[in-house]
């Protein structure tokens, strides 16, 4: 095994401490007392291991109000483990890590085991194994060999005395127990003793009940027959029911048929369905004729008005000149009236001329006749040419009277033609507007008229005519026919009548469809009366249905009554076989209770023998021990051949073994010595005994580690051996220290006293400080 970390946190001694162990082989540890050794190297490493040292947990070093945390790792057998407790509020964690595993364990117990396990030891085996515990060393050399007997037994984990009061106090125990075993076996056997009698109840109740059963298996099916036959029943009744309500149906057809065909008998009064069809055809007849006598009379209004028109047209045409003709004849008179108005004018414009000639011929004259020069081509006249001129134009002005007087007399001539022309014109033109209206006339008359009647209105006169010849005579004969006469043959008289005639055909029709009905309703009436005639015996068989389900009922009633009867019983019945059955499950368990009993008491003596044997036998005389110790002994000593030849050149030798009274005596040699026999140890000087003490308790911690069977946490550490040593001894013992290097993987041995601090290469100073202690390294 190999210590290669420790850590601390708010602990009293030590507020902080990382401390790095894995170079150290051998290691001194120094500083002043009360500076913190044992507890940095002693406390913490088993608390950690063992969450307790020598009665004091963590709790004990913890800072108050703080959390204060301790962690170990190390390696044992080629494997790294952590492990680190931590207490605040009263409660310690734990973790424990197995990093070869990647394993943690973090309940307190489990890592109880798996470190006591792991290090093959308990924490009292680890304290006596691997630590030299501060005062120690000398306590073997110096107590007497019955006090030495008992630390021995205790190095072992057995306290031989404290097993014999406690076998005493076991046994009491047993005793005490058996007398409690039997109190209880006689309350068990009391209650067990009625077990047979409820055992032969129970079947007894459970034929009973299976008694009940059959009998209620019975009865139901007696009441489901029962209400088998019900249904069957009812169902019958259900179908006569549905049927006897077709029955009332029927009998209220019935009761409307003949009310209908009374009615009708009575309303038609003998009438007999030919009369009505042939009354029928006679009225469809004069109907028709109705109808296309409406037609002739229609078609002799139009052919009058045709007619009418016709007359019109023709008298038209024989009055009037046509409007054409009458147009031609007025050109022809504004011709002839133009002509002579030209002829009037033409005369004017002569008369005219001959004026304004007959003027220049007087201005002539005088112009001649006062002088010689033409006053037209202003050359000179000779005055026969003036005379001759004179007298021809003095002619002429004698003309101008006569002529004028012709040309007016030419124009009142023609003026008076032109009037009477004139007045013929307008005459004319009245005529043409006269004839222009009644022709308009005509060819409105005309759009209304056949175009052939037109064409030639008198022939057409003469077809009218014949047409309406015949239409009065179709008349005629269709005026028997409806019998009326003739002249009451009018539209209005027509409709009249054929109003009537209809509604005399609608009421013979309607009449005549209630025959067909009459007939139906008939053969309907038969029908249902055969329907009703088959229904009758039904209400009697429903009636008898009815009863019998009564019947039924009441016997279905009975057998309920009885079923529920036999539940009831049934039901108390099992309710007993439950209790009875639940008490004897319950006298079962008080049977199984006595028997555990009986064993237990059986058990219990078997103990108390053993105990007893244990206490007169084995721990009588302390006979037990007494050999235990002897064969631990020679261990011991086949240990301390080896370790006491380390100390000063094998100078002493050690003699270790048990008195007659069982108590462990030590002597020793000093082969030095003149006088080199055995003597008690404590016959040694107090340094020697050291030395001796050291060897003795190294070879006991050998023999404790092969005693439990396992290889053993190869670490020492040893808390203040040298005690009184001198120098020279404790030079001796520091040798043999270094020499158990082979033996140890680590050695950490804690002193105060300063002067070894040379010996040791390694060397760890703890040094107290204000701020709490701290561990330098050298
Ligand atoms: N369980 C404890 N509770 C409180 N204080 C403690 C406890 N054990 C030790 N101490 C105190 O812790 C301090 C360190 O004690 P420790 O035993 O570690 O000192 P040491 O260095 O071994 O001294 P010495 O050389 O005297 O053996 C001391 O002041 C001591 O009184
Ligand atoms: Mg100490």
């Amino acid at each position: 095994m190999r210590l290669e970390k420790i850590f601390i946190e708010n602990l009293k001694i030590f507020p902080k401490l990382e401390l790095y162990l894995e170079d150290y082989d051998l290691a001194l540890i120094t500083g002043p007392n009360g500076a913190g050794k044992t507890t940095a190297f002693v406390a913490v490493p088993v608390i950690a291991f063992y969450n307790e040292f020598n009665g004091r947990s963590l709790k004990d070093y913890a800072l108050e109000n703080k959390v204060a945390k301790i962690g170990l790792e190390f390696e044992h057998e080629g494997k790294r483990y952590i492990i680190v407790r931590q207490y605040s509020d009263g409660s310690t964690q734990s973790i424990f890590t197995d990093t070869f595993e990647r394993r943690k364990i973090s309940k307190s117990r489990e890592i109880q085991n798996t470190i006591e396990k792991l290090l093959g030891m308990d924490a009292r085996t680890f304290l006596n194994t691997v630590v030299i515990a501060q005062g120690e060393v000398e306590t073997l050399s110096e107590r007497t060999p019955k006090e030495r007997r008992e630390l021995f037994l205790k190095f072992l984990g057995i306290d031989f005395k404290k097993a014999y009061e406690k076998v005493s106090d076991e046994i009491k125990n047993v005793d005490n127990r058996i007398g409690q075993v039997l109190v209880e076996k006689t309350v068990l056997e009391k209650d067990v003793k009625i077990k047979p009698e409820i055992e032969k109840r129970i079947p007894e109740i459970e034929e009973e009940v299976g008694k009940i059963n059959l009998t209620l298996t019975e009865k139901e099916k007696g009441k489901n027959s029962l209400l088998n036959e019900k249904e069957g029943l009812q169902k019958t009744l259900k179908s006569i029911e549905e049927m006897l309500a077709t029955y009332q149906v029927l009998e209220r057809e019935k009761e409307r048929l003949d009310s209908e065909i009374k009615e009708f008998e009575k309303k038609i009064g003998g009438l007999k369905k030919e009369d009505i069809e042939a009354r029928i055809g006679l009225l469809d007849q004069k109907l028709e004729t109705i109808s296309t006598t409406l037609e002739l009379l229609d078609k002799r209004n139009q052919i009058d008005a045709q007619y009418k028109n016709l007359e019109e047209i023709v008298k038209t045409l024989e009055s009037y000149r046509k409007p054409e003709e009458l147009k031609q004849e007025e050109e022809m008179l504004r011709k002839k009236v133009d002509e002579l108005a030209n002829k009037i004018e033409d005369i004017k414009r002569n008369r005219m001329e001959i004026e304004t000639k007959n003027s220049a011929s007087k201005l002539y004259i005088k112009n001649l006749r006062e002088e010689t020069v033409c006053p037209l081509c202003k050359t000179e006249l000779s005055e026969d040419r003036r005379i001759e001129l004179i007298t021809e134009i003095e002619n002429e002005i004698k003309e101008y009277p006569n002529t004028v007087k012709n040309l007016d007399t030419s124009i009142e001539k023609l003026s008076r033609e032109k009037f009477q022309l004139e007045q013929k014109l307008s005459e004319i033109i009245r005529e043409y507007g006269r004839s222009y209206d009644a022709y308009k006339k005509i060819e409105n008359l005309a759009k209304g008229l056949p175009k052939e009647v037109v064409s030639d209105p008198k022939a057409g006169l003469k077809n009218l005519e014949i047409e309406l010849g015949n239409i009065s005579s179709q008349l005629t004969d269709n005026a028997a026919i409806i019998g009326l006469e003739l002249k009451s043959l009018g539209v209005q008289r027509l409709i009249q009548v054929q109003n009537q005639l209809n509604k005399e055909k609608e009421e013979l029709n309607k009449a005549l469809s209630s025959y067909e009905k009459y007939e139906e309703n008939i053969s309907k009436l038969n029908m249902v009366e055969e329907q009703m005639a088959k229904l009758l015996p039904l209400e009697d068989k429903k009636k008898r249905l009815e009863n019998k389900i009564l019947q039924i009922d009441h016997l279905i009633k009975q057998v309920e009554k009885e079923i529920n009867i036999l539940y009831q019983n049934k039901g108390n019945k099992e309710k007993e076989l439950e209790q009875l059955k639940v008490r004897l499950r319950e006298l079962e368990d008080k049977e199984q209770q006595l028997k555990k009993k009986c064993e237990e008491e059986r058990e219990l003596l078997k103990r108390k023998e053993i105990l007893t044997i244990v206490k007169e036998q084995v721990f009588k005389d302390n006979a037990f021990p007494t050999v235990f110790l002897e064969e631990f002994l020679k261990h011991v000593q086949m240990n301390l051949s080896d370790f006491i030849s380390r100390f000063k050149g094998g100078r002493y030798e050690i003699d270790i073994s048990l008195t007659r009274e069982g108590d462990v005596e030590v002597r020793a040699r000093d082969r030095s010595k003149i006088d080199s026999t055995f003597r008690s140890i404590k016959d040694f000087s107090q340094g020697e005994r050291t030395i001796l003490g050291f060897a003795i308790r190294l070879a006991t911690m050998k023999a404790i580690s092969s005693y439990k069977g396992k290889s053993m946490p190869n670490i020492l550490i040893v808390d203040e051996g040298f005690g009184p040593l001198d120098q020279e001894n404790m030079k001796a013992l520091i040798d043999g220290i270094k020499d158990l290097k082979n033996v140890f993987e680590q050695i950490f041995i804690i002193t105060h006293i300063d002067q070894v601090k040379e010996e040791f290469e390694q060397r760890l100073i703890v040094e107290e400080t204000p701020k709490g202690s701290i561990i330098k390294r050298i």
